[in-house]
């Protein structure tokens, strides 16, 4: 897309400043702030040194901030040795050993709590457990598991040994699985009999075991938590359950101390091809930016109750549940299940059950439970709720201003917090405390991270009617070190389009006269669905796989709740089906995509057309299948179509 596409569309006037309440109590006011920023402008470098030192525990201190010499892979700290499991874990034995890390709550109501100190007995007994395995530092272990606290001491152990995580959402198939575990390497599996999701089991065995059955060579044993207790098959030479084999592992385990560049976890996104990428990350600089956005962003204090609903398989869950507030010493919450099990008021239920203040989530949940009606929120005691915020998409005005006034009551200040699986840790957000707010935008940068807005040239765009590329001109601590066995596309995909001078990251962006940020969305071929990204070529592979199908493009359609939803054009092999058959084809389609991906990529609209819409040179024009399903007028050119003809019968809907 180029930048002239980029027209920036909302005009959104209204301002909400922080409260003085609010103020009055927060980590960081107004003052606060400009200061950091002031130090963050002065030495960029010596701003981020001075905090690593300052907020994490090193077993040897780094005496290098920042080498650049390999840029863009850039080392932060790389001489300097940590861990970060004893950061988030030891650290607090101290003075916090007895207040909760973790409390728990199961779709089904059941409820545990974890101190520090019983955390940290956990994560030592399955880091004995890992390394009786043979598991060391540098190994891969995949994680897929339900959202339970036993999927947070599964990273942790990991990080505790020096062994690399990788958590695969649980909601993907078996063979999205199997090729992250491919990918990867992993020589263990970690995973559940099942999970609780709506009112179903998940069938995470059911599913490992399927992924296994072929590939995956490099597993050797995979290890199973009982959680659910139903029947699942156990491989007697391989797998392994979870109970038995903690039951005679020590609660006592050195942390293996790692450089601060040694690679913590890969998580697998979505880009414009048809392959995930194993996004790598650090360990000392990811930690670093996790830390310390708990304190900025989410006023983080000891008192707190931290919720964030994402699952532990999303960078969300990485950076806001397993290692930003463990980090900080924080109570977390967890929850299991859906947002509406029993009834569309459980979230505020477990608001107010465990006494939840910060609370954040992802637009598509807003948007589903403001749809669901105010009287659900009204129902419970939401006072201890102090601050709210939200991740992932662009949040409409209209959902930002519920949020604001069914859950806030009009006096909580909302966090739109702008960053992706590659920046590790929140890049563009209000500081509750010192800025105020507009209903839509994301606000400013941090400090210490330098945000630009751009044109295809590479020049910054001076008028603020003008939208532009959202670029990052100075490398930050929690920033991704490269894509897994592929440095090339790291550098491709972030790095080349501006002569890498700077950090692309493929949205775009408006930036209004007061210096606010409103995300206008992605300028490659990635759909942002329910806060997921999903690449539009994935879920294409996927079509193309199935035996009817000849060719597919698969594009975004506008979605109340999902924000996007897939809209895929299918030629068949053969006839174009129309009627029953192609009722029957869609909905075998919508099955088999969900099947092969997992269900969130599953299409909601499938269009049959003999042909698609291909320039001279065969590409085919996105654009214009765009506006089909959008039920546009189309006021494009057409003329350099090779089969202008087709238009027509892609419009139509029968
Ligand atoms: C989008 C999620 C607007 C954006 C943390 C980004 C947002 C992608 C926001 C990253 C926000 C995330 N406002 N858009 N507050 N937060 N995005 O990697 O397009 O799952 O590039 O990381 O989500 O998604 P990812």
């Amino acid at each position: 897309m180029s930048s002239d596409n980029i027209h920036s569309v909302l005009t959104e006037t209204r301002l909400f400043a922080p409260q003085p309440d609010f103020v009055a109590r927060a980590r960081l006011d107004a003052d606060g702030l400009s200061a950091l920023h002031a130090a963050a402008a002065a030495d960029h470098v010596g701003f981020w040194a001075g905090l690593a030192r300052k907020e994490l525990g090193w077993q040897t201190p780094f005496t290098e901030a920042l080498d650049s010499t390999q840029a863009p892979n850039y080392r932060w700290f790389a001489d300097g040795h940590l861990n970060v499991s004893a950061n988030c874990l030891d650290r607090h034995l101290g003075a916090r050993g007895d207040k909760i890390a973790i409390r728990f709550e199961g779709e089904q109501g059941d409820v545990a709590t974890y101190t520090y100190r019983q955390l940290h007995g956990e994560v030592c007994k399955l880091a004995n457990a890992l390394k009786s395995l043979g598991i060391g530092r540098g190994d891969r272990v995949v994680i897929y598991m339900p959202m339970v606290p036993e999927a947070v001491m599964a990273m942790q152990a990991c990080a505790r040994i020096g062994a690399i995580h990788s958590v695969v959402f649980g909601g993907f198939s078996a063979s999205s699985l199997r090729d992250r575990i491919e990918d990867a390497g992993a020589k263990l599996l970690i995973t559940a009999d099942g999970g609780h999701r709506a009112g179903h089991i998940v069938e995470l065995k059911k599913a490992a075991d399927e992924a296994l059955a072929e590939g995956c060579a490099t597993i050797s044993k995979v290890l199973v938590l009982k959680r659910t207790g139903h029947t699942v098959n156990l491989d007697p030479d391989r797998d392994l359950w979870w109970h038995t084999l903690l039951a005679e592992q020590s609660d006592r385990c050195d942390p293996e101390w790692v450089s601060a560049e040694h690679p913590l976890f890969l998580l697998y996104t979505s880009g414009s091809t048809g392959k995930p990428k194993g996004i790598q990350h650090s360990s000392g600089g990811y930690l670093l930016g996790a830390t310390v956005t708990c304190q900025w962003v989410f006023d983080l204090r000891d008192d707190d109750v931290f919720w964030c609903t994402a699952d532990v398989g999303w960078i969300t869950g990485h950076s806001y549940v397993a290692y930003g507030p463990l980090s900080n010493g924080a109570t977390i919450l967890m929850y299991e299940g859906a947002p509406t099990v029993p009834d569309a008021g459980r979230f505020w239920k477990i608001c107010q059950d465990h006494g939840v203040t910060i609370f954040y989530t992802a637009p598509t949940a807003i948007r589903a439970l403001m749809k669901l009606g105010d009287e659900w929120p009204v129902k419970y005691d939401l006072s201890k709720l102090r601050l709210l915020g939200s991740v992932g998409e662009p949040i409409n005005p209209e959902a930002w201003m519920w949020y604001h006034t069914a859950i806030g009551k009009q006096k909580l200040p909302i966090v739109d917090t702008w960053w992706q699986t590659e920046t590790g840790s929140i890049m563009i957000s209000p500081v509750p405390g010192a800025v105020p707010t507009k209903p839509g935008s994301c606000t400013k940068p941090l400090p210490g991270i330098a945000v630009e807005v751009v044109d295809e040239n590479g020049e910054a765009v001076a008028d603020a009617n003008m939208g532009g590329y959202l670029v990052i001109t100075k490398p930050w601590p929690s920033m991704l070190r490269t894509i897994w066995n592929d440095n090339d596309r790291y550098i491709k995909t972030y790095w080349s389009q501006f002569q890498g001078r700077c950090y692309v990251a493929g949205d775009s962006v408006h930036r209004d006269a007061d210096g606010y940020h409103w995300i206008m969305g992605r300028v490659d071929d990635v759909l942002n669905v329910s806060g997921h990204r999903l690449g539009t070529m994935e879920v294409e592979s996927a079509l193309v796989a199935h035996p009817r199908v000849a060719e597919a493009a698969v594009v975004g359609r506008p979605h109340e709740i999902k924000g996007e939803s897939v809209f895929a054009f299918v030629v068949c092999k053969g006839l174009r089906p129309s009627g029953d058959e192609a009722r029957q084809l869609t909905q075998e389609l919508r099955d088999w995509v969900a099947k092969d991906i997992g269900a969130l990529a599953r299409p909601d609209d499938i269009r049959f057309a003999e042909n698609l819409p291909k320039t001279r040179s065969g590409k085919i024009m996105r654009r214009l299948l765009r506006s089909i399903a959008r039920d546009e007028q189309i006021t494009q050119d057409t003329s350099t179509l090779e089969n202008p003809g087709i238009v027509e019968q892609l419009a139509r809907k029968d």
